[in-house]
């Protein structure tokens, strides 16, 4: 795929309601569809804690996937901490710049960004993932749920926080990632996040390999809505049919 031909955001930054929700899944989902089109994506992780020889990292989740792997991330850390913690135990300050101009430097038609935690996760004092997703000014904006009780509310938190805070940033595609135990709300809280006007825009990613068929769909989705596509949603209806609807994941 030729620069050209890239009608969709230059730079998708992923972030989260929380961590160890899903957005490493997401990111993989993405960068692999991505790659599929033949398109030069690259995903990185340019803040990391938790990096140990042997472990894979999402960072390396991230490379393997990529048709363009990114450099040596600049702040990796050992111990499996808070980032923010990790940097001060190193006497390092995770400088928003540097980060910003490490990514630059990556080369790739697509950048797929995974911040590190949850939107307003510290990255160091009065610093969160919300001032590094302002500074990274991606076009495309992922916010990743879980869909499960408490998620309506975490998904507003987040969106007021944007709104307030990063008002010139779009507004995200939220994905509700499928848990790994159901509760009484799975299956119900995307429809809800549009009913009540939380969130526009909402693709639920079933349970499965993120580079399998149900996770490819679910990406292209998002893909769809970031290129401004109506696109398909995950039940697979029509393009500008309306608004999305929804059903559970079908795979694993
Ligand atoms: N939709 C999914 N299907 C299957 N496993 C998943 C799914 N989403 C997340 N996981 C698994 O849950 C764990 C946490 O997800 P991850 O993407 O690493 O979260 P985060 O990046 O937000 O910390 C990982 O082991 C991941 O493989
Ligand atoms: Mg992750």
């Amino acid at each position: 795929m030729s620069s050209a031909q890239i009608r969709g955001p230059r730079r998708i930054t992923v972030v989260g309601t929380g961590t160890g929700i899903g957005k490493t899944h997401v990111g993989v989902a993405l960068v692999s569809a991505l790659a599929a089109r033949g398109c030069r994506v690259c995903g990185m992780k340019p803040i990391e804690s938790g990096v140990t020889e042997g472990v894979r990292t999402d960072g390396v989740q991230l490379a393997e996937v990529s048709a363009v792997p990114p450099g040596r991330a600049p702040f990796g850390f050992e111990p499996p901490v808070s980032p923010h913690l990790a940097a001060r135990q190193a006497g390092v300050d995770i400088a928003l710049g540097a980060v910003k101009s490490w990514v630059e430097a990556q080369e790739a038609e697509v950048q797929v960004v995974e911040t590190a935690g949850a939107l307003l996760s510290p990255l160091g004092a009065r610093t969160t993932n919300l001032d590094l997703t302002r500074a990274l000014q991606g076009q495309g904006l992922v916010l990743v749920g879980v869909d499960r009780l408490g998620v309506l509310h975490e998904v507003a938190a987040c969106r007021l926080a944007l709104r307030v805070l990063a008002p010139e940033l779009p507004a995200p595609v939220v994905v509700l990632n499928a848990p790994e135990v159901e509760d009484a709300s799975t299956g119900s809280n995307a429809g809800e996040l549009q009913v009540l006007g939380i969130a526009e825009v909402v693709v639920e990613m079933p349970r499965g390999d993120a580079r399998g068929a149900g996770a490819r769909a679910a990406a292209e989705a998002v893909l769809a809505r970031l290129e401004g596509r109506g696109g398909k949603s995950v039940d697979g209806s029509a393009p500008g049919a309306g608004p999305l609807r929804f059903r559970r994941g079908s795979e694993g």
